[in-house]
């Protein structure tokens, strides 16, 4: 069993450590968290990084989208998630509207960090000049790109993204600036296995995929879609951990074991 979460004193992940993991070739897992119970058990279990992730507009406000949240819904989770968890990483999104200019990002991620207790931001998207004003804060910074779920109203469906080779490209080139201006993390959602493949073997910075394959340096699925609750339609990539599992215990412990093991995503869960 990887790093199961025994006594109190264990002491909380760093931005280091993960970077470590990769380093050595060890898989990184994440699941979004969204309040303390959950928060105590994700942490129990030993995952490495818990997202808060602005998901919950959806999974926990019965949104269509992550568009209505905002960033005092953000700071309220982001402050019940961090007040119950030990060891793991805490990662809080900038919601969609609330880094359009890097000071208000700025603004926006000192409550994050200040109020919500997180260890950093994560926004969508290639907003370099954003990225390297909130590095030269001090603010640690998690890009996201690929599927992009504020721009759903742009997008118009949740799609695979990076197919094309010039959609890849700007996604490889993205990667690279984000990198170069300071972003510690990346995520990658919803692009073909191959391309993330390249991009985390390319970059110094470990990369978290979401449907994204498994040749990732880590991976994240949105807890409420692995654990069956309220679920109308799982993404293909998501699957249930909750089959086979005798507890919900059980299951964020299948899925941990899973990924570290990379036996999670399989192909029918890759893009
Ligand atoms: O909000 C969220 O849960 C996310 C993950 C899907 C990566 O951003």
């Amino acid at each position: 069993m990887y790093n199961t979460v025994q006594n109190s004193t264990v002491k909380p992940l760093t931005v280091n450590d993960l970077a470590a993991m990769k380093q050595r070739g060890e898989k990184i897992t994440c699941l979004t968290a969204y309040d303390a119970s959950f928060s105590a058990l994700i942490d129990k279990v030993g995952v490495d990084i818990m997202l808060v992730g602005d998901s919950l507009g959806m999974v926990i406000q019965g949104h269509d989208t992550t568009l209505p949240v905002t960033i005092a819904d953000m700071v309220y989770h982001a402050r019940i998630v961090s007040k119950a968890r030990r060891r793991s990483f805490v990662i809080a999104d900038l919601p969609f509207m609330s880094y359009c200019t890097p000071i208000l990002a700025a603004q926006n991620a000192a409550k994050l960090m200040q109020l919500g207790g997180v260890q950093m931001v994560k926004l969508e998207g290639a907003h370099i000049e954003t990225v390297s004003f909130l590095v030269g804060q001090g603010i640690p910074v998690c890009g996201h790109l690929g599927l992009l779920p504020q721009s759903i109203n742009q997008l118009g469906s949740y799609k695979v993204q990076g197919k094309d080779p010039a959609a890849a490209e700007k996604i490889i080139a993205d990667a690279y600036q984000l990198q170069e201006a300071g972003a510690e993390l990346l995520v990658l959602e919803c692009v073909p296995a191959t391309l993330a493949k390249e991009i985390s073997n390319q970059l110094r910075i470990p990369v978290i995929g979401i449907g994204a394959g498994v040749d990732c340096d880590g991976q994240v699925l949105v807890l409420y879609d692995m654990l069956d609750i309220g679920v109308e339609k799982r993404p293909r990539f998501s699957k249930n951990f909750m089959q086979g599992s005798l507890s919900i215990e059980a299951a964020i412990e299948a899925y941990h074991q899973a990924v570290k093991k990379a036996q999670f995503p399989s192909i029918q869960h890759s893009s």
